[in-house]
Formats: structure tokens, C-alpha cells, sequence
């Protein structure tokens, strides 16, 4: 069927919803460029305030999904069910480096693709290149393989998958259109189902440095995906999650992955608030793939293969079987070099940690280029934090607040003003009053399941 996209734009701009061809011949313009960026900026502008219909949103997922390869895992017998998680970025957030060998321990398969860090949200894909050798954009055989006999692999984005999302997306970015929980649910799913999955389970992250800094916000994204997704045939869990502190104790690349290295091999010393996470969705994805039925069940299997070992065992058969060191785990300072400074920034005054600017804080690692402004920008994999202290925490003056990790003196004092003035140290009586900021605020499934 052939359109004008004049006319597509002026109907949804009029407030009309669009059909399902309609929507096809708009994704079919987004990959063969019949439709011009500025008409697709006016279309993204269009729905953000006019909105989509969950029948629109359906049609814009699977158009966009089919814009390029859909991944298909049948002719490999994987005697196991194939599952995801996806979160909505989040500052620390390192939950997919462990998690994906803890369920591939306990009998699933996890073909994770992820995306490089944007703004001031950190990236899953930069912090695996920071070891070196580790090829994250593997032929689609090595990928394939390496689910097959290792049980995960964590690669990024190739140019084959949903390519109509990638040229969307980058309009979106450029025109304040991301906003949009029609277009939000289409893009993250248009790219998930195009993996091929059985389930995912979604970590929706809200709070001051989140994407959805609202509540509400959170809430109408989680429940649009978990609509769309079950709709498309894939069961699909969303949990909606606190971003108003660091989560665990380091942020960067290369801090992160020893930071995900001292998890699986000495999980009693993690933060437990990134354990806490990390378990639990590995739960939801064991119980929502079928695995296990009952919850405390999934629970139990996935802590049990975090304490054994064979989490960790997962985690450097992957690294190997992606071009890194085989002792990683063993040796990872020969691997992950340090800067040459590593400096504590000491607490200005006495008190308990009652929040955090999240946001900045992220944004200081751009700063450093330990994260990028432009999808092009390169980074700096040594830079970053570690040790960075919780609400709720007591310190005294002159107590680390972080410890930096940068190359020069200059971006020392930088990087330590900009913390001091991201960090609130408040008086009390008690640490209490500030340790309440829950961590998984819901749980939500489809209300079509
Ligand atoms: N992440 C995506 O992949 N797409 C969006 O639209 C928003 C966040």
C-alpha cells in the first residue's frame, strides 16, 4: 500500500490512529530512506503528543522488529529455554555482567544484547571492552557457539538487528521525541523480541538518575512492555526499580568489572543491595522461563550457583570464548591496568548519607570520558569510581566518600567537587530515617496474560 507521509504525520498529529499498514509503510521509510529525517522527527513529534493506542504500539513493535534479522535459535536443540533481561539504564548498574551467568548456570540461555552507555547512564558493551581482547561484536557463529556451550554471551547491537529503530532512535534523540511511552516500548522491544526469546524480565529504573525520573513515568512503561511483549507471544515480567543512589560500589568500566569479578567470586562481600537485584531478577527470569514454578525455588537456584562458583565459571568461559584472557577471573590486574592516581575524596562534614544526585554523578564520568556524549565519542575504560558509600551510611569528616580513579590532579579536584556537591551528608540521630529507600518498588506482569 502506498501513502503520502504528509498524510500519515497530519492523521496522528489530528489526534487519528493509524493502522497497522499505515504503520508499516512508516517503518518501511525509516530503512529505505523514502521517509526524510525531518518528516520522521515530525512523526515522533506527532506521537509524543497525541500518544499511540496499545494496537499502534503492537504494529510499530513488530514492523520495527522485522526491519532487519530475527534471531532464531530452533536448529541448535538447547535443551534449555532462552531468556532476557533489559533495564532502562541506570548509573552502576553492572546487574547484567553477573546475571546472565548466574541463569545460564541454572539451566537457561541468555543471548544478551546490549548497548553502549549514553548520557550519563553506563553501558553493559563498554564495560566488557575494557578487557582487552573481548570481541563484542562477534560474527553471528561465534555468538551462536557461544550460547550454545557456554550458556551466555554479551555482545552489542549489530547493524542487522531492528535497523529502523536505530535510525528512529538517533532522530528521536536529536528532536526531544524520546519521551514518548509508545515509542520507549517499541524500541526496547522491537530490539528484545528480535533476539529471539522465550521471556524477558524487564528492570524499569526510576528515581533522579533514571530516564523515568517519576514514579508514574516507570509504572506506564513497565506495563506498556509487559503488554506489548506478552501481546507479541513473549512472556514478559517487569520490575520497577530505585535509581536515586549508585548502585553497588564502583562506576566506570574497568572498577566495574573487578567489581562484578569480586561478586561472583566472593558473593558475601557484595554490596547487598546490587546482590539483593541481582538475585532477585535472576529468580524472575528462572520462574518466568519455566525453569522453576514456585519463586523461593528460583530464588534458591539462583543463589546456589552464585555461592558455588559456577556463576564465576560461566563468567570466564564467556570471556574466553569471546577473545579474552582465560585468567580474567585469577589475574585480573594483569588485564584491567590501573590509573595512576587512585585517591580517596574525604567528606566534608560528619553525618548520615541522606541522598544522592545521581544524574551528576554519572555525568562526572562523561566528564572524564569514562562514558560519551555522541555515540562516536571514544572512552577511557581506567577512569572511574570505587567504594562510593550508600544512604543511610555514617561518616565522619574527613571519610572517604569515593575513591577516584582518574590520570591527573586537575581531574582529581574535578572529579572530587563534583561528588561532594552530588552527595547530601545530613545530621540525625539515626542512620534510619535515611536507610529507607526501598529497592524494588513493584513487580508488574500483563494485564492481557
Ligand atoms: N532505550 C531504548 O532503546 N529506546 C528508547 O526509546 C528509550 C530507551
Amino acid at each position: 500500500m502506498k501513502y503520502l507521509p504528509q498524510e500519515l504525520i497530519r492523521k496522528k498529529r489530528d489526534g487519528g490512529v493509524l493502522n497497522d499498514a499505515e504503520i508499516g509503510f512508516i517503518v518501511k521509510g525509516m530503512c529505505d530512506l523514502s521517509m526524510t529525517d525531518a518528516q520522521l522527527g515530525a512523526f515522533a513529534m506527532a506521537v509524543v503528543l497525541k500518544g499511540m493506542n496499545m494496537d499502534e504500539r503492537v504494529s510499530l513493535t513488530t514492523h520495527m522488529k522485522n526491519s532487519g534479522e530475527v534471531l532464531n535459535w530452533s536448529d541448535l536443540d538447547l535443551d534449555g529455554p532462552i531468556v532476557d533481561k533489559h533495564s532502562t539504564g541506570g548509573v552502576g548498574d553492572k546487574v547484567s555482567l553477573m546475571l546472565a551467568p548466574i541463569v545460564a548456570a541454572c539451566g537457561a540461555y541468555v543471548p544478551m544484547i546490549s548497548g553502549r552507555g549514553l548520557g550519563h547512564t553506563g553501558g553493559t558493551l563498554d564495560k566488557f571492552e575494557s578487557i582487552p581482547g573481548y570481541n563484542a561484536v562477534p560474527s553471528g557463529t561465534l555468538f551462536r557457539n557461544t550460547v550454545k556451550n557456554v550458556g551466555c554471551a554479551i555482545i552489542g547491537q549489530t547493524a542487522q538487528l531492528a535497523p529502523a529503530d536505530q535510525r528512529f532512535y538517533s532522530i528521536r534523540d536529536v528532536t526531544a521525541t524520546i519521551e514518548s511511552v509508545g515509542m520507549i516500548t517499541a524500541s526496547i522491544l522491537s530490539k528484545k523480541l528480535a533476539a529471539g526469546l522465550d521471556a524477558l524480565v524487564m528492570d524499569v529504573k526510576t528515581g533522579n538518575g533514571a530516564f523515568c525520573a517519576t514514579r508514574e513515568m516507570a509504572d506506564e512503561v513497565a506495563q506498556s512492555i509487559a503488554d506489548v511483549a506478552t501481546g507479541a507471544g513473549v512472556p514478559t515480567r517487569c520490575l520497577i526499580t530505585d535509581m536515586n543512589q549508585v548502585l553497588g560500589h564502583s562506576l566506570g568500566n574497568a572498577v566495574e568489572i573487578i567489581e562484578c569479578l569480586d561478586f561472583l567470586t566472593k558473593p558475601s562481600e557484595a554490596d547487598s543491595r546490587l546482590l539483593k537485584l541481582t538475585l532477585e531478577l535472576a529468580a524472575h527470569m528462572i520462574q518466568i522461563s519455566g525453569i522453576e514454578k514456585d519463586f523461593n525455588s528460583a530464588l534458591s537456584k539462583a543463589q546456589e550457583a552464585l555461592n558455588s562458583g559456577r556463576a564465576a565459571e560461566r563468567f570466564g568461559q564467556m570471556v574466553s570464548a569471546l577473545g579474552g584472557p582465560t585468567d580474567l577471573i585469577e589475574r585480573p590486574l594483569n588485564y584491567l591496568t590501573p590509573t595512576p592516581i587512585i585517591q580517596a575524596i574525604p567528606a566534608k562534614s560528619t553525618g548520615y548519607i541522606s541522598a544522592m544526585d545521581v544524574r551528576e554523578i554519572g555525568l562526572s564520568m562523561v566528564l572524564l570520558k569514562a562514558g560519551r556524549v555522541k555515540s562516536t565519542d571514544n572512552i577511557d575504560h581506567s577512569i572511574g569510581l570505587s567504594e562510593v558509600v550508600q544512604i543511610g551510611q555514617f561518616v565522619n569528616v574527613g571519610d572517604p566518600l569515593a575513591i577516584a580513579h582518574v590520570k591527573s590532579s586537575d581531574d582529581l579536584s574535578m572529579l572530587s567537587s563534583k561528588i561532594s556537591n552530588a552527595i547530601t551528608i545530613s545530621e540525625g540521630e539515626s542512620g534510619e530515617i535515611w536507610s529507607k529507600n526501598d529497592l524494588i518498588y513493584n513487580v508488574l506482569t500483563s494485564n492481557i496474560e
